[in-house]
């Protein structure tokens, strides 16, 4: 028997979620088109898998950069991908060209390196203008005379998709979001120039931000990105669900401590189980005693230093419990966002790690 430590994909779930990102994109416009994004290993449920469940439905995919996109092209994905970060040296405007990558430019330097390339066709370009998140994107000074290279240049064919990214998106108080909304439309006119600024907060929450071409991510795996109940990001189903079983039980005295650094001590005589999932399998290293997980899908609490390879639980109060129990760390019945909250971190970060250690098991379809 292997180690039973694996994260299994839901991918029905996460094409139920890319349909209701695409059923908000069309509350724009019926043309309204929704990008699926799959950076980071598709945010660590494993990019080509993901992508090949997304690619029937969406009309295309994003990645960070051309060694993602390569990746796909490799796996047989055909779909245009976006390159949210654009390109990061003169050759790859070529690679753009052969494999339909379209580039989200946002520095004079990319886009001198596509307007000066020599390629055997012209290339889809989208343009990032920084309306106040300040990382990434041409400042609003500059955007007239940058896109005006781009639409004159014969290496850019097709509409130029003028693009913004939130800061504050999954606040939904916060209005700061309206003022990035306000300054992209005031600098581009009179809705003749095709927009993207959603991503999946801005798609639930913000109503103004749907636009021509959006860009959900986090919300297709199924999570929340709001802190609070929201009833459209709680119809999202989660696809990763973190699962194991029980490796070994103990039964200790109190006054007895449990793992590195003996830093939860019994205060009763105690059940332990031992869990074969550490921070090797992208488990968080800062979860503290308490932070929930299910045996047998019963709430227990991680008592003890998350190791490499092993978490302890304190399952003293659970019906006898056994080596090869069945445990989820995090999924459909207990959240990714509630362990994030107890690990303070943020769900994104928690699925993102996932290493290439833990297997991935897919399901659906
Ligand atoms: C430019 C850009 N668009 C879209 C997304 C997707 O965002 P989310 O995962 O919040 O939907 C990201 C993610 O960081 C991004 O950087």
């Amino acid at each position: 028997m292997t180690r039973p430590s694996h994260a299994l994909i839901d991918l029905d779930a996460l094409q139920a979620n890319y349909r209701l990102a695409h059923s908000l994109s069309v509350r724009h416009s019926s043309s309204a088109q929704t990008l699926a994004v799959v950076k980071a290993n598709a945010y660590g449920h494993g990019a080509i898998q993901t992508a090949m469940a997304l690619e029937p439905l969406a009309p295309a995919l994003a990645a960070a950069c051309c060694d993602e996109a390569l990746e796909l092209r490799s796996a047989g994905i055909a779909k245009p991908i976006v390159l949210l970060e654009g390109i990061f040296s003169a050759d790859e405007v070529a690679l753009c060209a052969q494999h339909h990558f379209w580039p989200m430019v946002e520095n004079s330097r990319q886009i001198d390196a596509i307007v000066n390339a020599a390629i055997p066709a012209p290339i889809n370009v989208w343009l990032k203008v920084d309306t106040g998140m300040h990382r990434l994107g041409m400042q609003p000074q500059d955007f007239p005379s940058q896109y005006q290279r781009l639409k004159t240049s014969a290496n850019v064919i097709g509409d130029i998709v003028v693009a913004t990214h939130f800061a504050s998106a999954d606040e939904l108080d916060n209005p700061f979001t309206r003022t990035q909304i306000e300054r992209l439309r005031s600098l581009t006119g009179d809705g003749q120039i095709p927009l993207s600024m959603a991503n999946s907060p801005a798609l639930l929450g913000w109503e103004d931000a749907r636009a021509d071409w959006n860009r959900p991510g986090f919300m297709l795996y199924g999570s929340s990105p709001f802190s609070a109940p929201h009833p459209l990001a709680d119809q999202l189903q989660p696809v990763m669900s973190f699962n194991t079983r029980v490796m070994s039980v103990r039964h200790i005295a109190a006054g007895e401590a449990v793992g590195y650094g003996e830093t939860w001590r019994a205060q009763r005589p105690s059940t332990i189980a031992t869990i074969p999932v550490g921070y090797g399998d992208g488990y968080p290293r800062n979860a503290p005693s308490g932070t929930p997980l299910l045996v047998n899908g019963m709430r227990a609490t991680l008592a003890g230093r998350v190791s490499m390879d092993l978490i302890t639980t304190d399952v003293t109060d659970l019906p006898s419990v056994q080596a090869g129990d069945e445990v989820e760390l995090w999924g459909k019945n207990l959240l990714v966002n509630e362990v994030a909250s107890w690990a303070n971190t943020s769900p994104y970060e928690l699925l993102t790690r996932i290493p290439g250690r833990l297997r991935r098991i897919y399901s659906g379809q």
